[in-house]
Parts: C-alpha cells; structure tokens; sequence
C-alpha cells in the first residue's frame, strides 16, 4: 500500500508558536500548512520565513471569480508552495483560470499542486441543506472532484470518508488530501465527518493534514509521532 504524508497545519497568529511546532515536527510531518489564519495574521514575508527550508502546503482556498482568482496565483509565485488550494464551488472557469495562473506563472521545476476543495470537512448534510444543497456530503463531493479533475485540478481535499468513493469513481491518479483526522476516541473539535489516521490511509489518503491533535497535544513531536506510527502498522 502507497505511504500516506503527514501535513501539520500551523493554524495560529503568532509566528513563533509556528516556528516552535515546525521545528518540533520538522523530523516526523512531510509538508507544513499554512491557511488563513497565519497568512492573514503575519502577512506573506512571514509564510516565506516559515517555509524557508520545508515544503509548504498553502491553503488560502481562494474562491472568487476566474481573473481574481488567476492575479491571487499569478501573485503567490514568489512564495514557491509545494500545493495550494482553491475552493470546486468557484466553478469550472475559475478552476480553469487558476490552472492555466500556475502553468503559466510558475517554472517547471517549482510548479505547486493545484487541489480543489470539495465540501468542508466541518459540514454535514444539514449544512449543506441550509445552503440550499439537497446532495448529500458524499454525492456533492463526488459531483464537485470529477467537475474539478476535468476542469484541471491536480488532486482534491475531502473527507477521509469520501477517499474510498472517489478513488472508485476517479481512480488512482488524483492526489487526495485529507483533514478531519482524529485519533480514536479523541475529541472531534468543530469536524464532522472524521476518521483516524489508519482508516485514511487504508481508504487511500496520498496525504492526511492535521492540526489540533498535534499542535494542541502536550508533546507535538510525540503526537506526530503516534499518527506517522499508525499509519506505517497498517500498510
Ligand atoms: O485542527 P484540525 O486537524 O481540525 O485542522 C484541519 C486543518 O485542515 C485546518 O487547517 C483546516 O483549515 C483544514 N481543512 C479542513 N477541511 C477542509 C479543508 C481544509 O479542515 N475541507
């Protein structure tokens, strides 16, 4: 079975509490992430600071329309992610025009994997309901992935629960980046659709990314630790 990457989400505003997990987990996760919070917080010099030396998932889900979205790529050139992430809602357009900002804009060598966001990993079917979706999470997210892989998406971000569905309807090709990782029994915090590391590497994660259950644990190093440990029992 393929070996599944551990990405470790620095979700905080403050760059040394980032600094300090990054280099904790430096030996155990494979990608660092950095989101909103960070980025928004400490602006774009400190993503590079951070990023210096590792490899940067870059998870600004950006959603707007297709010229908006394709200036915000065209922009992030010179912050050299390793993936970076735009929300499938925004259309087929926009993935289109985000796909053609990163083939146009970055060299060959440093072009960063373009991921589609499906369905938050912190909706259910009543929130999708109460945004007027009367798909289930599990029929969105599949609706959404195969619209984004034509439309030039290099891989998705979706719930390790939809993993074994969209392997079966989109193969083994597209990379599938998967949050809502918890350890059995352990709190869910504001996720809703969870699994734990072992269940998502045996769906078929390419990669998991996780966040509270390392940066909040009393020891990050050993909390990565016991996830990377989990997934290796279970290939
Ligand atoms: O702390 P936790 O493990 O829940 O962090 C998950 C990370 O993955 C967060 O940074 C969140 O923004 C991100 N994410 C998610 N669901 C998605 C896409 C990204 O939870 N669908």
């Amino acid at each position: 079975m393929a070996k599944t990457g551990l990405i470790i989400a620095l979700d905080t505003q403050d760059p040394l509490e980032a600094e300090k997990w990054a280099l904790a987990t430096d030996n155990v996760g494979h990608m660092i992430k950095l989101g909103m919070e960070f980025t928004y917080a400490c602006g774009l010099d400190a993503v590079r600071t951070l990023a210096r030396g590792r490899r940067l998932f870059l998870d600004l889900k950006l959603h707007d329309i297709p010229n908006t979205v394709s200036a915000a790529i065209k922009s992030l050139e010179s912050v050299r992610p390793a993936m970076l992430t735009i929300h499938t809602l925004g259309g087929y357009e926009m993935i289109q025009a985000a796909r053609k900002a990163i083939d146009e804009s970055f060299p060959p060598a440093v072009k960063p994997l373009l991921l589609g966001v499906t369905v938050l990993t912190s909706m259910d079917e009543q929130g999708l309901n109460e945004i007027g979706i009367r798909n289930s999470p599990m029929e969105e997210v599949v609706c959404l992935g195969k619209m984004a892989i034509q439309a030039g998406v290099d891989g998705l971000v979706c719930s390790p629960v939809e993993i074994a569905r969209l392997r079966q309807e989109l193969g083994k090709e597209p990379k599938l980046v998967v949050p809502g990782i918890r350890m059995k029994n352990a709190e869910t915090h504001d996720q809703k659709r969870v699994m734990s590391p072992a269940e998502a590497h045996r769906a078929g994660a390419d990669w998991v990314v996780v966040g509270r259950p390392i940066t909040r644990a009393a020891d990050p190093a050993e909390a990565a630790k016991a996830i990377v440990r989990e997934m290796q029992d279970h290939s």
